[in-house]
């Protein structure tokens, strides 16, 4: 496995190491004055961290009006329905922090399925105003499934082949509501890449994924010149064999 792997007692104290280390990533900056674009996961266990980030420890130690968001990856949903990365982000994290709605961009979900990723993949390139080539992320966070899979790229996926497009659709019967997802291009070219594992159900993926075995989606993450960091409880960390997790 490539990266830093930090086994954190519970959820709890992994979301506050998540947020110390997304609040050093945005003040260290050698270029304070920069934008600062971050890529969010969705699903549950950014809750806690996004919760963190809004609270009065943490509010004010960002400056939000420099930051960037996206979705690394999003659901084909309206965006105040349950299911949708946006809301739960906005909810957790975006509605209690000064971030600028112009700083805010949204997958657009409301198109067919190839127009909501070309349409998104437009609207990272208009950002960084590069019209070729891979734009870089200050910072990437994603989450791990119980199959391996990371964003909405699972396993077997045709997603997971894209060597040229940004942001591609993924449609399975496996997985409910079809979704947009960055690919691993775009994913490896970030300057800092953060996963978040948390549970017992994530053993056995993160146990391929750190010590070998068949190669999964998350494993392909790997940033080519950004810091890979896996922030993992120790239910999540349960099965690793070669690291040795405190008591
Ligand atoms: C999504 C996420 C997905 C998620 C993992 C882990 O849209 O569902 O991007 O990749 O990070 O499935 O989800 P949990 O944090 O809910 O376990």
């Amino acid at each position: 496995m490539r990266g830093t792997l930090v086994v954190c007692p519970d959820l709890e104290s992994l979301s506050r190491e998540a947020a110390n280390r997304f609040a050093a990533a945005v003040t260290n900056r050698s270029h304070p004055q920069a934008p600062f674009r971050v890529a969010l996961a969705g699903g549950s266990t950014p809750r806690q961290l996004y919760a963190l980030l809004a609270s009065e420890e943490f509010r004010n130690r960002i400056p939000w009006r420099q930051l960037h968001f996206f979705w690394g990856d999003e659901r084909l949903v309206p965006k105040d329905h349950p299911q949708s990365n946006y809301r739960m982000a906005v909810e957790t994290l975006l509605k209690h922090v000064p971030v600028p709605g112009e700083n805010i961009h949204p997958a657009p979900t409301q198109a067919s399925l190839d127009g909501s990723a070309l349409a998104y993949e437009q609207t990272i390139r208009a950002h960084f105003n590069q019209r070729r080539g891979v734009p870089s992320f200050d910072l990437i966070l994603l989450g791990l499934g119980a199959d391996g899979h990371t964003a909405s790229l699972f396993p077997f996926a045709p997603a997971l082949e894209e060597k040229q497009r940004l942001v591609v659709t993924h449609n399975p019967p496996t997985v409910p509501l079809a979704r947009v997802t960055f690919t691993f291009p775009l994913l490896n070219k970030a300057q800092r890449v953060f996963f978040l594992v948390a549970g017992e159900e994530k053993a056995a993926a993160l146990h391929q994924v750190v010590e070998g075995g068949e190669r999964l989606p998350a494993q392909r993450v790997a940033p080519r010149k950004g810091e890979l960091v896996w922030l993992v409880d120790r239910a999540a960390a349960s099965q690793l064999q070669q690291v040795r997790v405190e008591p």
